[in-house]
């Protein structure tokens, strides 16, 4: 309650994120296929923003785009300040590497590495002075409640802990905005809902913010805010502020 007053008395907020009428086409032989057709929307710091839609919506494509992976075809994408749309690969990748954290249906952790070593790797990517991994490694699995698996590697772990693996991967080195694509789409329900409880404490307690895409109605529900797309763009009528966040 405290937090919310505070919140409507402080001066209009910057978002961190900004898409500005993004639209994304690919050209297949002579077709062209308008798969984003103009995207608005803002994600706030430490919000937990949820995309939603049916598959081969335009998702993954957008969310791409939200990590500089990919360039609209038209449109702006501004994060933390910077207009992605107008940087070269390489100054994208840079960002990419300091300030942001992906996390994949799949848990994309190298299998041969332990908990600790894949986890160390997104530290070593990002530069940070090596007397600092330890503590920030054994921090961040501790986070994800891994403190005893530490010296796993991936096949020794359940579904919902390589994705808190993954997860404690993607905060490592302290980024703004997480992008997940589909994270919990692999667990059952209870280590689906293992994970949403982590991105809420790490929303809690890190400087970040997350945006994931989902199809998972009881997923949805743990939303600051939704947006469903619907034929290339967000479906006004069906996006909304859940009441209980
Ligand atoms: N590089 C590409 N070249 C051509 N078409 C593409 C490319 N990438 C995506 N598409 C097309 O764009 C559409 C959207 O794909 P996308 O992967 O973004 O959907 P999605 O909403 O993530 O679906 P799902 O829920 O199944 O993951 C699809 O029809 C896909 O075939
Ligand atoms: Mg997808």
């Amino acid at each position: 309650m405290d937090e919310m007053q505070s919140q409507t008395s402080e001066p209009l907020e910057e978002p961190l994120l900004t898409v500005h009428d993004v639209v994304r086409s690919f050209q297949v032989g002579s077709v062209q296929l308008d798969v984003l057709k103009g995207i608005h929307m803002q994600v706030m710091r430490k919000q937990l923003v949820m995309l939603k839609g049916r598959s081969g919506s335009g998702k993954t494509t957008l969310l791409n785009m939200l990590g500089g992976l990919d360039v609209p075809t038209k449109g702006e994408i501004r994060f933390n300040g910077l207009s992605f749309h107008t940087m070269s690969d390489d100054e994208r990748t840079a960002v990419r590497r300091r300030d942001i954290g992906f996390i994949f249906q799949t848990y994309a952790l190298l299998p041969l590495l332990s908990a600790w070593e894949n986890v160390e790797l997104s530290l070593r990517l990002a530069k940070t002075p090596k007397h600092l991994w330890k503590e920030r490694v054994g921090h961040c699995l501790e986070l994800v409640g891994l403190g005893k698996r530490m010296h796993h590697r991936p096949f020794e772990l359940s579904g919902g802990e390589q994705q808190r693996v993954a997860i404690a991967k993607a905060i490592a080195h302290q980024p703004t905005l997480i992008l997940a694509d589909e994270p919990t789409a692999e667990l059952d329900s209870q280590m689906g809902a293992q994970v949403m409880a982590v991105f809420r404490e790490i929303i809690r307690t890190e400087d970040v913010a997350i945006c994931m895409t989902t199809h998972d109605p009881t997923i949805l529900e743990v939303a600051d805010y939704v947006y469903e797309m619907v034929d290339g763009r967000f479906d006004r009528s069906s996006n909304h502020t859940n009441q209980a966040s």
